[in-house]
């Protein structure tokens, strides 16, 4: 494969780009492309565009070579996964990755991803995705079709999306509205992102016109266009929206307190608190972003949600509400991360190895601790001695703040914080995940474990009605 080949099928075609920014600082001959061109490269290898924008660039392009049926989609069907194989021989080991890197990068954009997987319909059979990231996909690319396919409509009929605007390709921009963005989709609201400095008016207003929430992430001071938008945003905004912002952390950010200020006297309430960046941004930050996108996702779907639950059957309701069983909590620590969960769904499911599921909720903090191969410590609480431990963690607390402060833990081999007022704990790991509608359930091993007290008693949960804890 000739040198400009590689340029054209691993890199976006744009134009102003390669007029304005000297991408690879060589001089090379170029053709500036649109949707169905084709360039002949012999051999029977004709290439021909595709225009898919939107797919995580405004301007992304797909490339397919008729003879060898590969279809190039830079950055769509990839995943941050690495191995020594070239394929995607073993979907088990990548559909994680697969489906996160679609939640982080490719759901925000879902009816972009449905247009260009009717575009790619359209082009008759694909042997092969070379994607961008991760594996090619081959052995399995109907299986991930159908995955993009069925979760982008899913994404694309939620009936409540939240706004996010910003200059992707500014400071951090791109991977803080990614966070954001990850943190909403895990309450099951969709999110909808617009480059705000190339998008048109129209398209600004109309998404935030449908948007139960819009999200800004602080564009630089001196970008006109930008700026234009999110005045446009002022005059559309309605004040049973909400709003949140963050910074980008580009050097030259334009201030967040007066923008605020704007739309809090519009009436608009805030979210979560202005997320301003004050040092590069740490693995701390991108979770407190994606916990303020969840903050934002779980206001904006709550009064439909009480709604639900008041919905249901008395009787039925009732009776669900005999199912009891003890009161944990599941403590973690990940990278820098310690997080934790006052939890009772919690049974024992398997004798060899010693196993037992939890049902954590898509949009719980702690789920992106409990991922497979993870480590945490499940903590069992004692009958007549748990009060203070469950007030103290369903307490709620603003986005990236240390849920342990002022209780007293060891710690335990995996890592995890032990509570050592817990009656019993175990040390476990998640081994896999089943997705059950607003819960995963996890199957977990244990590895080890100790009781504090012999004599002491689980705390068991009673409840008087099944449609809640
Ligand atoms: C008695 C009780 C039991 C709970 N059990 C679970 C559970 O098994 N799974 C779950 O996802 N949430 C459960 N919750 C809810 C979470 O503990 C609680 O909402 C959560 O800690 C808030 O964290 P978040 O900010 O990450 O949403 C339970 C809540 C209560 C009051």
């Amino acid at each position: 494969m000739s040198k400009n080949v590689l340029k054209f099928t691993t890199s976006r075609l744009v134009a102003n780009l390669f007029d304005t920014v000297n991408v690879v600082h060589d001089p090379f001959s170029k053709r500036i492309v649109k949707s169905g061109d084709r360039i002949n490269l012999g051999k029977g290898h004709e290439i021909e565009f595709i225009s898919a924008p939107n797919l995580h660039w405004p301007d992304t392009i797909f490339s397919f070579d008729r003879k060898t049926q590969v279809l190039y989609t830079c950055d769509a069907f990839g995943m941050h996964y690495c191995s020594d194989d070239t394929f995607d021989k073993d979907l088990e080991a990548i559909e994680a990755d697969f489906r996160f890197y679609y939640d982080c990068l490719m759901g925000p954009n879902a009816r972009s991803l449905l247009n260009a997987m009717k575009k790619m319909g359209e082009l008759g059979k694909i042997e092969i995705i070379a994607n961008g990231h991760g594996p090619l996909l081959y052995h399995h690319l109907n299986i991930l079709k159908e995955c993009y396919h069925n979760w982008s409509q899913k994404q694309a009929t939620k009936e409540t999306t939240v706004g996010l605007f910003y200059v992707s390709e500014y400071g951090y921009s791109d991977r803080m509205a990614q966070a954001i963005s990850h943190g909403i989709q895990k309450s099951e609201v969709g999110v909808e992102i617009i480059d705000i400095a190339t998008a048109d008016v129209q398209e600004v207003n109309e998404l935030a016109g449908r948007s139960a929430g819009i999200i800004i992430g602080m564009p630089p001071s001196d970008h006109v266009a930008a700026h234009g938008a999110i005045s446009s945003l002022l005059s559309v905004v309605k004040n049973k929206q909400f709003i949140g912002f963050f910074e980008c952390y580009g050097g030259d950010d334009e201030p967040i307190s007066p923008l605020r200020k704007r739309f809090i006297d519009l009436g608009i309430k805030e979210a979560f608190p202005a997320i301003k960046v004050k040092q590069t941004p740490d693995e701390a930050l991108f979770r407190e972003l994606e916990e303020s996108g969840t903050d934002m996702g779980q206001l904006v779907v709550r009064a439909r949600n009480i709604k639900q639950i008041k919905s249901i059957d008395v009787n039925l309701e009732k009776a669900l509400g005999r199912i009891s069983n003890g009161l944990y909590i599941i403590t973690t620590a990940k990278g820098e991360t310690k997080s934790a969960m006052l939890a009772s769904w919690v049974t024992q499911a398997s004798l060899k190895p010693l196993g037992f599921t939890i049902a954590v909720a898509k949009d719980r903090a702690i789920e992106s601790c409990l991922q497979i191969g993870d480590r945490f410590v499940l903590n069992v609480l004692e009958e007549g001695n748990y009060k203070q431990l469950k007030k103290h963690f369903l307490k709620r607390l603003l986005p990236g703040s240390d849920r342990f402060a002022g209780v007293n833990t060891q710690t335990a081999k995996n890592g995890s914080p032990i509570l050592t007022d817990a009656l019993a704990y175990m040390e476990c790991e998640v081994l896999s995940t089943m997705e059950c509608s607003d819960h995963y359930i996890m199957y977990c091993s244990v590895q080890d474990g100790r009781v504090s007290k012999p004599e002491g008693l689980t705390a068991v949960r009673h409840r008087k009605v099944g449609n809640y804890y």
